[in-house]
């Protein structure tokens, strides 16, 4: 028995590491620190896209094709969820100007979901 478990673990940790797209460990809980640190972050990297309560208006909206969406009232469609959000950070949303964030810390990703959680929940 020992031996069949050695080898699920093995294959599990081998698939854990095969695919970088996919979300690689499970999302840090929810905290208001967190929540605090993604807001900063959104405030650098995103705001002039997503404007500041992500309603698709920052200052260079307007000169999207498409225009970012606004985040509490439209369908995400990249998925909804933190891990899905975490995901889009680290692909982008190809044929927009949505590019990949991967130039910022995973842990600052992560915040950066919860943050825009937030912003989708209206808060
Ligand atoms: C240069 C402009 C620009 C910047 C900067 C930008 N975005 Fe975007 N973002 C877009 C556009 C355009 C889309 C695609 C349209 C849409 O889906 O809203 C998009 C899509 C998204 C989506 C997917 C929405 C869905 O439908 O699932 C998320 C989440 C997102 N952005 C979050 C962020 C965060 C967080 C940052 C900051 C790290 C950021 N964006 C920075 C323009 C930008």
């Amino acid at each position: 028995m020992s031996g069949s478990c050695f080898l699920a673990g093995a294959v599990l940790g081998a698939l854990a590491f095969s695919s970088a797209a996919a979300p690689s460990r499970k999302p840090p809980k929810r905290s208001p620190e967190l929540v605090e640190q993604g807001k900063a972050t959104y405030a650098i990297y995103c705001v002039a896209c997503h404007g500041e309560r992500g309603a698709g208006d920052g200052s260079a909206a307007g000169r999207l094709n498409p225009r970012p969406r606004n985040f509490a009232t439209e369908k995400f469609r990249q998925g909804q969820s933190v891990s899905q959000i975490f995901e889009t950070l680290g692909k982008g949303v190809p044929g927009t100007a949505m590019v990949k964030f991967t130039n910022l810390s995973e842990a600052d990703r992560w915040a950066l979901a919860w943050y825009v959680l937030d912003l989708k929940a209206g808060k």
